[in-house]
């Protein structure tokens, strides 16, 4: 018997606005909160995981897909980042201010219809902006679980348009070394990732512009960055100046710096470990409580169809 089951992506009363409506009303429904919050009262739709005043200001729609865990607080998330064009300490952020996040514009090239330049205020009034939280696994072992805003990802290919021999959609960060110290050395700049087109065209595969109902901190890769929940952090590229399409996989920063470790694929899976570490278990930043990793990082409902004809080998997972 065939049992069609509603996702939490297909429910209805899915909330898309433009981006300043949405940061506005956000910005309103946090104060809303924040006031029930004091008064003992609760809103409508809200997950009551956490008292937090963060907690209670994330629409029900944000929840469609549950994550099964407390939210992160905003300060533990923006100020604990991975962000090698700063520096390799976690602690960045400061740094990260003076990082320019307009004017902003992004190049689509490779096999695409016509190749393009856009400024970033231009293409942020063709998409509805959302807002959906993820659970964020790095190749660490460290997680987090933010609210993003942003929009799908599959929007931003249709724009782009690619021609139909494309099979892969590339990311380049952008390098800026004016505030970015940690440009140089011998690392493989700039910070490049990559997904199949059929990967960036699942439904989890979100562009996000803004973080706990605000634009997106430069540390967490303002103006612009990308989130794909299933993989390891590293496949999110930040502040990213170039989308290329192409029919041969790209060569990765990570991959380039380490193949034996950082590979194409990067889908999270707890029973294959980084060769010098475990990823059975992952800890919560703000709170250091331990926790069992999940294969696809508990999205395996939606991604691990994009898998089924594929080898199912470690490379798949590193
Ligand atoms: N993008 C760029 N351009 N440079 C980076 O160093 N680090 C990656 C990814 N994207 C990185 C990047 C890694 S390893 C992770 S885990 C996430 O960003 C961290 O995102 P966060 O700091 O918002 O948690």
């Amino acid at each position: 018997m065939l049992i069609t089951r509603l996702r939490g992506w297909d429910k209805p009363g899915r909330a898309v606005t433009s981006e300043n409506a949405f940061f506005s009303r956000r910005s309103a429904m946090g104060a809303f909160a924040a006031a029930g919050a004091v008064a003992g009262l609760g809103v409508a739709g809200i997950r009551p995981a956490s008292a937090a005043d963060e907690t209670a200001s994330i629409p029900a729609s944000a929840m469609r897909f549950d994550p099964g865990r407390p939210l992160t607080p905003s300060n533990v998330a923006e100020t604990y980042n991975n962000f090698y064009e700063f520096s390799t300490d976690k602690d960045l952020w400061q740094m990260a201010q003076a990082f320019p996040q307009r004017p902003w514009s992004i190049t689509f090239d490779g096999m695409v219809e016509k190749p393009f330049t856009i400024g970033l205020d231009d293409l942020l009034k063709q998409v509805q902006i959302e807002e959906r939280v993820y659970r964020h696994r790095c190749v660490e072992a460290w997680a987090m679980t933010v609210p993003w805003s942003g929009f799908p990802l599959a929007k931003l290919v249709a724009l782009a348009k690619p021609t139909s021999s494309a099979k892969y959609m590339i990311f380049t960060s952008d390098e800026d070394p004016k505030v970015m110290p940690g440009l140089g050395g011998f690392m493989p700049w700039p910070y490049l990732e990559g997904l199949t087109i059929a990967e960036a065209s699942n439904e989890l595969a979100f562009i996000a512009t803004g973080l706990y109902g605000k634009p997106m901190p430069p540390q967490n890769g303002g103006p612009i960055r990308l989130v794909v929940p299933w993989k390891y952090g590293f496949k999110s590229g930040k502040s990213i100046v170039k989308v290329s399409f192409s029919d041969k996989q790209p060569d990765t920063f990570w991959a380039q710096l380490s193949p034996d470790e950082y590979g194409f694929w990067a889908n999270v899976n707890p029973a294959v470990p980084h060769p010098r570490w475990s990823q059975a278990q992952e800890r919560l930043i703000g709170t250091d409580q331990i926790v069992a990793t999940q294969i696809y990082n508990g999205y395996g409902e939606w991604v691990s169809s994009l898998y089924a004809g594929m080898p199912q080998t470690r490379k798949l997972f590193m």
